[in-house]
């Protein structure tokens, strides 16, 4: 039987890694479009070598389309899952033109090849929640966008010109998975939730004094990116290409983040206080949370909340880790990370 073969960008990512994994158990030939970098770039798969092994790794990167070519010429794909991107929203406000670069333009670079190369390859794109911006929840795939950043206002024009456009003047088959946030013990640090538990991990156990956050009061959609994963391979076996909200439904503030990791972690907070002067302090009166406004955000997605009846109609797709359990999972990861730390430093 012909094994399947896929291109995956971004691989060295959150999404990346877990997709690697769920299409290694599926038997796919795998290659990834890696960036070089001084840093290892597969940092995420330190404990898994036998699957970073699985790997066919390409260098090159969204800028460079010749090495955009080569990797297609390489993998030959009947998949390719477009996770590139540069991906923090607050990072994006301070270099929008970068952020069109790689989430608008790096994915024009990617169709254009593929179509042209390759037109009975399917296309996964890594669309966004953010695109609704500002939109009433609950957002499903007939709310209006209403993006607030250069990254969703990126990630929205490459959604309409390439994944609609593409689809409808090619008849290229190019999906949207419309992901809500999602999370897991491989998050980056830069992200609330990995931020939170491993600090809140490091204040447990000695190693940092206190945490600091911007605004506490925005509400998100928070799923397991392990199920995530499931759901953008499941987009691209239907007949026809189209566009699906991924998410789980209930959403949460970041100080309800903040007050369950800490519950894993058998520290009670008690806040008190207001807007920037508003703290929280564990059972001793320490104070462990404090608000510092250098990361608040100069426009913010206030709500976001998702509607994926489609994706469980139409792909039987639903999260199967409740927001609990992922806290829990990234509290206990981050506690065994930090004791190794700890171990380190003795
Ligand atoms: N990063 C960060 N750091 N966010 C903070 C902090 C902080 O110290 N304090 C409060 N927040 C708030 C942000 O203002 C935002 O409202 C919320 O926490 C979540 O921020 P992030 O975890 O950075 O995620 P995001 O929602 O902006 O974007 C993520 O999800 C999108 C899907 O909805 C990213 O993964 C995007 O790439 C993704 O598209």
């Amino acid at each position: 039987m012909h094994k399947k073969r896929v291109l995956i960008t971004g691989i060295t990512g959150q999404d990346g890694y877990y997709l690697t994994k769920l299409l290694a158990e599926k038997n796919y030939e795998i290659y990834g479009l890696v960036r070089r970098s001084s840093h290892n770039p597969f940092a995420r798969f330190d404990n898994d070598i036998s699957l970073w092994k699985k790997i066919n790794v390409i260098y090159g990167n969204m800028r460079d389309v010749e090495s955009i070519r080569r990797a297609l010429d390489v993998s030959r794909p009947d998949e390719i899952y477009n996770l590139a991107a540069l991906s923090d929203v607050g990072v994006s406000f301070q270099c929008p033109a970068e952020t069109m670069e790689i989430n608008y333009h790096g994915l024009g670079k990617l169709i254009t090849e593929a179509q042209q190369m390759f037109p009975k390859a399917r296309l996964y794109q890594a669309s966004t929640s953010e695109m609704f911006g500002r939109t009433n929840p609950p957002q499903s795939e007939n709310s209006v966008f209403l993006p607030v950043s250069p990254y969703a206002e990126a990630k929205l024009r490459a959604h309409q010109d390439y994944i609609r456009g593409y689809r409808e003047k090619y008849d290229f088959f190019a999906c949207s998975g419309i992901l809500f946030n999602h999370e897991s013990p491989k998050r980056g640090e830069n992200f609330v939730t990995r931020k939170v538990t491993l600090s809140l991990a490091k204040i447990k156990l000695g190693l940092q004094d206190h945490l600091e956050l911007g605004n506490i009061d925005s509400k998100r959609d928070w799923g397991f990116a392990g199920d995530y994963v499931e759901a953008m391979w499941a987009i691209l076996q239907k007949e026809k290409p189209d566009d699906f909200v991924i998410s789980t439904g209930k959403n949460h503030t970041v100080r309800d983040f903040v007050n369950t990791a800490a519950r894993h972690l058998d520290m009670k907070l008690t806040w008190e206080g207001e807007k920037e002067n508003e703290v929280a302090k564990d059972k001793d009166s320490k104070v462990v949370v404090k608000i510092n406004p250098k990361f608040y955000r100069p426009n913010e997605v206030h709500n976001l909340l998702g509607d994926s009846s489609k994706a469980k109609k139409v792909l039987g797709w639903e999260p199967k880790t409740s927001f609990d359990e992922l806290v829990k999972m990234m509290v206990g990861s981050d506690v065994e990370y930090v004791k190794s730390l700890k171990n380190i430093s003795k």
